[in-house]
């Protein structure tokens, strides 16, 4: 960094807000919310740290996809189910606490597993969870994408005789890894490459997760994933023998999202 940094108002309100020095921030590319270890997330106030990925706003339309799936969802999963949910790549837990609060407003059974390979990203998730509400029904676990998940939790014993899940929620790193050099100072120099570098053409890790997830998605289930702006329906394609691909575009910036359920059956 050779300049001293000009400090966006965000940025000076949030260095106030938690009362630290704002020279603190000038001769650094930090993102700002490593400094404080805070950042809002739908309105909850979450901590984060150098091992774990700031959660981004266009991942707050990923929960509201998640919410509008929810009745649908409730109403498949035949009565007396617990509706199984699991957020692959929880980091912060900002998806798994989020989606879980608005699930108990509305009256659905639910359980929620956040899973990440990364155990320091996990231990945040928990004292995220920890301080907003323990009560939520959430579970934080170790495993590689879906792996681990039934070794770990029992679905059945949950009250999922499929022992399957219905709502498969993902951001997983997905830039494609040529990219990761040209990206801001704060993001390649400070976020973990871990939550970043989808390898080749981003798609690694989506790739692993399909085709676990062609056991493990209940008939009915749904996934929804945050994507790569050149994730187009088009490169999608080659998923296409498997799954029903939609492909939307973000409404805020630089992002696709891709909603996938069993080909062999209607989109819910
Ligand atoms: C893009 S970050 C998303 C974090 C959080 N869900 C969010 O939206 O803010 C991706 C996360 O996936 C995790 N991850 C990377 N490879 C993984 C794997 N093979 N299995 C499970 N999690 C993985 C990373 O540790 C990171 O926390």
């Amino acid at each position: 960094m050779l300049n001293k940094r000009i400090l966006t108002p965000y940025e000076k309100n949030q260095m106030l807000k938690y009362g630290i020095n704002l020279e603190e921030l000038l001769n650094t590319d930090a993102p700002v919310e490593y400094i404080t270890g805070h950042v809002e997330f739908l309105g909850l106030d979450l901590l984060v740290s150098p091992s774990v990925l700031i959660p981004r706003i266009e991942t707050e339309e990923l929960v509201e996809l998640a919410v509008n799936k929810s009745e649908i969802l409730g109403k498949k999963n035949n009565h007396n189910q617990i509706l199984q949910i699991v957020d692959v790549g929880t980091g912060s837990g900002a998806i798994a606490i989020s989606v879980a609060k608005k699930f108990s407003k509305l009256g659905i059974a639910f359980q929620i597993t956040g899973l990440d390979i990364s155990l320091d990203a996990l231990e945040i998730a928990r004292i995220n969870l920890q301080n907003i509400n323990p009560k939520l029904p959430i579970s934080f676990i170790k495993s590689d994408l879906l792996a681990e998940l039934n070794d770990r939790v029992n679905l059945d014993k949950l009250g999922n005789p499929d022992n399957s899940i219905d709502l498969i929620i993902a951001n997983l790193p997905y830039i494609p890894s040529a990219r990761i050099k040209i990206l801001d100072n704060s993001v390649k120099d400070f976020e973990p490459h871990l939550a970043l570098d989808g390898g080749p053409d981003g798609l690694d890790l989506v790739r692993k997760l399909l085709k676990q997830a062609e056991e493990q998605l209940s008939k009915n289930g749904e996934i929804l994933l945050e994507l790569d702006i050149t994730h187009t329906q088009k490169k999608m394609k080659e998923f296409e023998n498997k799954w029903k691909v939609k492909i939307i575009e973000s409404s805020a910036s630089g992002v696709n999202f891709g909603i996938l359920s069993h080909k062999n059956l209607e989109c819910l």
